[in-house]
This record gives C-alpha cells, structure tokens and sequence, in this order.
C-alpha cells in the first residue's frame, strides 16, 4: 500500500507549458486544494462517504490504463474523482463540489520522466460521462515502450506505461502477453494482477471477459473472510441493478492496489463477457439493460470502439483534444475487432455471447456478419505473412465430451453442463452447444492451411489446455504425436479464473453447505473450516473428474479444475509457442506464485507438449516499469 500513498515532491510541472515547466516548482504537500475556473478541489472525503477509490491518489483514484494498440495509437483511460458530500452517483450529483467540467492534460512520451513528449491534449471531462478520460493518443512511434500520466485539479497521474504494436517491417519477432479472465474481486485478492505488475517484459495484458462482475454469486468471498465487511448489507456485494451502480463496480474493482499496478504497465486487450453485460430488473421493470451496461464497459475501459455495422473496423481517433465517444444502445453491443502485431501475429478478439442464436443464421454462436469477418480476417492474416493468430475468445472452443462425473447435479448447477448427453458433449455453451459451427471454423482454417492459431479462452473456471481437433479419437488423430487423418488446427489455453470457484470449490461448497444447513448466498462466515476441512474433502473426487475428462477427450492435453487460480503467459516466438500457467494465492496478499504447468507448440504442426522440467520463459523486452502508482501536486 505504501505506494500508492502521496509524497510531498519537488519536480518540475509535467504537464504546463514551456515559462513554468523551465523552472523546478516546490509542492509541500498534495494536500493543498487545487483550483480551476476559481473552484478550489478537496481531495478530504467527506464523513460517511463509502464510495471505492484509492484516496492516495485522488483525484485519479482508480488509476491510469491503456489499450488497444495499434502501431500509430494507443488509447489512454483515467477517471476524476472529485468527493462530495451529497454522495458518489454522477447521475445524481452532476456538479461535485461545484465542478460541472474539469480540463484534464494529457501527454505521452519516450521516458519515464515525460521529457520527451511525443505527442499531448487537453480533453474535458464531466457526470455525463461518470467522469471517464479517454483518449485515443495517435501519431505514436510503432514498436515502441512509451510513457503518460495526466494532469487535472492541480495533481498530476500516477505514470502509466504502454506499448504500441509493430509494424511488419519492423525487426520485431515476438509477443508477450498476460492472459486473464473471470477475474472477481470478491474472490481473490488480485495477487495475480500484482505479479502482472512486475512484468518488465510484457507487450499486451488480455482479458476473456467476465472483468468486471455483475454479482457475487454467492460464493464463499475473500474479501469477506475474516469479516472486514458486512456481506449482507454491503452495496458492493449487491446484484447491480441501474448504471449509477454499473459503474461503480469497475470503481470497486480499479480501486484494488494491485490492479491499478498491472493497468499501470501494459496495455489491455479486453473482449467482454455476460457478467459485464448483465442487464438488471427490479420487479418487472428493466433498470439496465445490456446496452447500457455496455456503455458503462466502453466509459470505464480502453476499448476502442468499432464502427457500429459488423465491419470490424475502428472509429477514426478523434484527436488529442477530444475524448472517444462512449457507443450508445446497439452500438454498444460492438466490439469484436483485431490487433495487429508486426509479423508475429494477428490479436482477433471474438464476441461468441453478442450475436449468438439469431434465428435463421448460419453461425449460431458468432452470427453470419461476424462470421464474415472473422473468415476475412483470418485470410488476410495469411496473406499477409501473420506467422500466429491469436484468438481471444470467452467461452471454450474445444469439444469436452461426456465423462463420468462425480458430484453430477451441482456441478451441472453451476457450469450449465448437459448430463443428458451420453453421446455427446456436456458443455454446451457457446461453441459446445453448436459443434457444427466450430467443425465448420476447423474445416475452414485446415482448407486454408491457417494452421497456427492460439486461441485464449475464459469461462470455465479451470484451467484447459486442448489440441485443436475436429475428431479427438483415432485414427483422426493421435495425442502424443497430434499426428493423424486430421492433424489440430491449433492450440487452446483456457485460463483459470482469479478466486471465482472451478470444479474443486463447487464440490466443497456442496460438502460444507450439506453439512452445516446454509446455502449458498447465505453470509459465509466459518472460512476456517471450510478451507481446512470441505476444501480437502473435494481434492479426490476433482481429480477423479480431471483424469475422467482427459481420457475421454485424449486432445485436452492439461486439465486442472482444483481451487489454482491465477494467470496465464503466452510467448510468441517465430518458431514456436510457449504456454505458462502460474498459480497465486486467493485468501491473503502474497508475493508467491507457482508455475503449474508450461506448454510448448511449434509452429508449423501445433500440438501443445508439456515441459516436464519447466524453465519460466521471458519476454525480450527488459525497460523500465512505471514509476509507482502516485499522484502529485503540480502547480500551473
Ligand atoms: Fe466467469
């Protein structure tokens, strides 16, 4: 935490113009109120005030984040607190201490120090937008690590840093990435996103969706383990139900120190899944529907949007001096787009949730626009020399067919599995429930010779590392080779979660609740005997079910569904490439992590080998990391 508290500093304004920035300027404490427009700013909180922002760094108390690059743009994100004793809702607060618009500087650079500027605004920020910065900084050096904070109030941002893409002429050969989804706050103390934030070597962060949650879930929470709050009564332990409450769930989650860290030094690629689009009624009335949960998406996060026609193509930046328009109702609903890097690979995000089942289409999992799209994607990928494809995608790709399952029904309850399925699979959500499109999607990238694609998936809860095949049985194909009649079109990594429960949590949860009468959803009190006791208890019958499910899919060539939550590496190098999945603890703030297993690939023929005396890969890049998150005063 200690970082993230303010310092008196004595250093020159970063953000003002050439008079003042020629000479050092003294601030003696950030306590001292800023002023704009004959406003003075109070970063004090007032009494009872509840709302999640990290007070060291106000006003910028969620942080800074990038996203989406491209090799001449990356977009920058930060959010204005301004606290008010009249309460933290911006619909109902429009003018917080008086403030009906704030000016807030913007400037990018090559160095750490932001000396070398390579391009700045000035955008103007106010409740209509909850108070969100968003710019898209274009005319950037591609292949480049570069630096940026922002200035508003008389307090400058904690530094973030970034990267744009390559361009394929440029001597760039590899891709390193952090791979994450189903991240929950409530479930994990984010030690995951730490270790994140003290990767140097890092090119991209991506998220499988599921980024900001809706709701609890009723699953026993970390966060309220040893009674720090009050699970029943506690706002952010509530289903949202408007989008003043939409968006003061991502407040939550970006007011965690060790998120802020990983927004802090790489961009993100983020592809939405159906928790943060969850629509709300209260009684019969619709309180929020998907689209405006998706505006809230578009407000609290650096996507860049798409041209709202199924094209796939980005909104032109609206320059320096304008803040990127928020996608209103349908248009709200578009975000599956693409990334590219260099020639090592092409970064296709894909919506498996937004257009799925429209009656009379051909692809009932991505619906035939998206389709269309993604086929032109992925030839002009190929044609282009791409030598990867790396494809996030929220929900599993590969086929999970029947197994014998212990603890069926409630496992069945919370995974949406079809036991009726003898024959066929039991996941059938998304691309399980419809295998004719996903045979359809492994015909087309065979035919082509799109062969090496590495797809990132979420959704499931464990970890599920899989062979891209059409037919997992001989003579189709054979596991230990991925030789056969029909070789694997790729390779799958679906991440585990951060603290939302996988296989081995739900079975405990039936032990405990079965023997102690509560149900879940109840306040979850006596985390000791759980953990020690219940947890245990469903180690043996989780391993029965992961050696089950990899003898009856032999191309799931890792399957891991204990309570090992954390991240996932991914190394794209031009011959091969590398799959590492790192384990953090869930309960209490540790630097600990452990390397569960690492996955290698080669180009070529994809077939994913496990390392059985795993070395850690890094990535090439060895920069400098963001200074720590800290906000300082700055004086105009
Ligand atoms: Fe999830």
């Amino acid at each position: 935490m200690d970082d993230l508290r303010p310092t008196p500093v004595k250093r020159r304004s970063i953000l003002a113009g050439g008079g003042l920035a020629a000479g050092a300027v003294t601030v003696r404490a950030v306590a001292a109120d800023a002023v704009e427009a004959g406003r003075r700013y109070s970063r004090r909180l007032p009494a009872g005030w509840t709302y999640p922002v990290a007070e060291g760094l106000l006003p910028f108390g969620h942080g800074v984040m990038s996203g989406d690059p491209l090799p001449d743009r990356v977009v920058l994100w930060t959010r204005i607190t301004i606290p008010d004793p009249r309460g933290w809702d911006a619909t109902r607060v429009p003018d917080p201490q008086g403030f009906r618009r704030v000016r807030v500087r913007w400037r990018i650079a090559t160095d750490p120090a932001l000396r070398d500027v390579v391009r700045r605004g000035e955008v103007t920020t106010t409740a209509a937008r909850d108070w969100t910065v968003k710019v898209d900084a274009d005319r950037l050096p591609s292949a480049t690590t570069l630096y940026y904070a922002f200035e508003a109030l008389g307090f400058r941002s904690p530094v973030g840093r970034t990267r744009t893409a390559p361009r394929p002429d440029d001597d760039v050969h590899t891709l390193t990435v952090a791979h994450v989804a189903c991240t929950s706050w409530w479930h994990d103390l984010f030690n995951a996103y730490a270790r994140i934030g003290e990767r140097a070597d890092l090119d991209l962060v991506t998220h499988a969706g599921d980024h900001v949650y809706d709701n609890s879930g009723g699953h026993p929470a970390s966060r309220f383990w040893k009674g720090q709050r009050r699970w029943d009564t506690d706002i952010d332990n509530a289903d949202w139900t408007t989008v003043a409450e939409c968006r003061r769930r991502y407040a939550l989650y970006y007011a965690d120190p060790s998120l802020i860290r990983a927004h802090q030094v790489a961009p993100f690629a983020i592809m939405a899944d159906q928790h943060d689009y969850d629509p709300a009624t209260t009684g019969d009335r619709v309180t929020l529907t998907a689209e405006q949960a998706g505006s809230v998406l578009f407000e609290w996060t650096p996507i860049r949007p798409v041209r709202p026609d199924g094209s796939g193509v980005f909104l032109p930046s609206p320059g320096p001096d304008t803040n990127v328009a928020t996608p209103r109702g349908r248009d709200a609903l578009y975000s599956y787009r693409l990334l590219r890097w260099g020639r090592t690979a092409d970064v296709v995000l894909i919506d498996v949730r937004r257009f799925a089942g429209r009656p009379g289409e051909t692809s009932q999992v991505l619906g035939d626009e998206q389709w269309a799209w993604l086929e032109r994607t992925m030839l002009a990928s190929k044609r282009r020399g791409s030598i990867h494809r790396l494809v996030v995608n929220q929900v599993n790709l590969s086929q999970l067919r029947a197994f014998n399952l212990p603890f069926a029904g409630p496992l069945a309850d919370a995974f949406g599995l079809d036991l009726n399925a003898p024959e066929g699979e039991i996941y059938t959500t998304a691309w399980g429930g419809h295998p004719e499109d996903r045979t359809r999607l492994y015909r087309f990238l065979r035919e082509h010779g799109i062969v090496d694609n590495v797809v990132l998936s979420g959704d499931s809860h464990g970890w599920f590392a899989s062979d891209l095949v059409e037919d997992n049985q001989l003579p189709a194909y054979e596991p230990l080779t991925g030789r056969g009649l029909l070789p694997p079109v790729g390779v799958e990594l679906v991440g585990s979660t951060m603290g939302r429960p996988g296989g081995q949590d739900v079975i405990a949860e039936e032990l405990y609740f079965g023997a102690t009468g509560g149900s879940r959803g109840a306040a979850f009190t006596d985390a000791a005997t759980y953990d020690a006791q219940y947890r245990p208890l469903a180690l043996a019958p989780t391993r029965a079910l992961e050696l089950a499910a990899t003898t009856a899919n032999p191309n799931l060539r890792y399957f891991n569904w204990r309570a090992e939550y954390g991240y996932s590496m991914v190394y794209l190098r031009p011959r091969y490439a590398v799959l590492e999945l790192w384990t953090t603890p869930q309960r209490v703030r540790s630097r600990a992590q452990r390397l569960l297993q690492q996955l290698v690939s080669t180009v070529g023929a994809p077939h994913l080998r496990p390392r059985t005396d795993p070395q850690p890969a890094r990535g090439p890049h060895r920069g400098r990391l963001a200074p720590a998150a800290r906000t300082v005063a700055v004086r105009r």
